[in-house]
């Protein structure tokens, strides 16, 4: 378990910038026997509606050192009770509702021409570049944990690239740390508001790229999307986002690949992530098909351990 995970303490917080030796003692933690190969991250499990104490202590061990896991089991139906059940025996129960979800707060995500048109790209084929979900939502509607599980995958391509978000936040304060400051500024990033047929749907949201909650729990709200994002308009920050942009199109070691199959899915704490296009076939089996499940919850943070 990490220290961020336990310590409520702000002085223990290793994710403040004035707490060198808490930060040391965490990075050591944080460093040591971490993988760096995505099967690395697998659990085979049997029915992720039920899972067994043995599989739920394996997810919830992989999640606590990289926050994340990709488990994976035979059963393949479309059901959303799979992410929902798994969602919920892993702590997860506050559902975003965000305005694409469908009526259950679980998203469809497949190919559909005319939420694509609206400019969503998730709903496309095309390639997503590194976010963490809901970048856009205000601090108290924070994304805090998603879950992707794949029914069908495409014929070829979307293969999705994760990377720890404290993983970068170590990266980067080992290379400068006045870029986490710049980053962790509330006024580092702002999205503006999203407009449709000119009325306003959501307002602009500024905000840090890195925070800690009550907990001492780190969040990231990134994108490396360029047309809906505004970055505070200084040297600092835009040395720091410049760093992290490096980071993530480098060849680092801790960046996981992984193509979901069908019955595999990821649980993570809203690390970063991307995806690369990919091509349906013509029958519905070769049609990429994940329900997608954000939460406003971190990974078993209660006391059901
Ligand atoms: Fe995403």
């Amino acid at each position: 378990m990490t220290k961020a995970n336990i310590n409520p303490e702000p002085s223990q917080n290793p994710f403040a910038l004035g707490n060198q030796e808490v930060y040391l003692r965490w990075q050591e933690q944080k460093l040591a026997a971490y993988p760096e190969l995505a099967g690395q991250l697998i659990v085979e499990v049997r029915d992720p509606r039920a899972l067994s104490r043995a599989e739920k202590q394996k997810i919830t061990e992989l999640c606590q050192k990289t926050n994340m896991a990709i488990y994976q089991s035979e059963v393949k139906d479309a059901d959303k009770d799979v992410p929902r059940l798994l969602g919920r025996q892993m702590g997860l129960t506050n559902l975003d509702p965000n305005m694409l979800a469908d009526e259950d707060g679980i998203t469809s995500l497949e190919l559909m021409p005319a939420k694509h048109e609206r400019g969503y790209i998730p709903y496309s084929n095309r390639r997503l570049l590194w976010h963490t979900d809901g970048y856009y939502n205000d601090s108290s509607h924070r994304i805090a944990a998603m879950l992707l599980h794949c029914v069908r995958p495409a014929l070829s391509g979307g293969e999705n690239s994760l990377l720890d978000h404290e993983m970068v936040y170590l990266l980067l304060r080992e290379q400068d740390p006045m870029y986490i400051k710049a980053l962790m500024d509330p006024e580092a990033m702002t999205i503006p508001a999203n407009l449709e047929a000119g009325e306003v749907e959501r307002p602009a949201q500024s905000g840090p790229v890195f925070s800690t909650n009550e907990q001492g729990s780190l969040s990231m709200r990134y994108t490396t999307r360029v047309r809906s994002i505004i970055w505070k308009d200084n040297i600092a920050t835009k040395s720091a986002v410049e760093a992290l942009a490096n980071i993530l199109d480098s060849d680092c070691k801790y960046i996981f690949h992984h193509r979901l199959e069908a019955g595999q899915g990821i649980i993570c704490n809203n690390v970063l992530h991307n995806r690369t296009s990919f091509k349906n076939g013509e029958s519905t089996a070769t049609q990429r098909l994940i329900y997608r499940a954000r939460y406003y919850d971190r990974i078993n943070s209660g006391t059901d351990k």
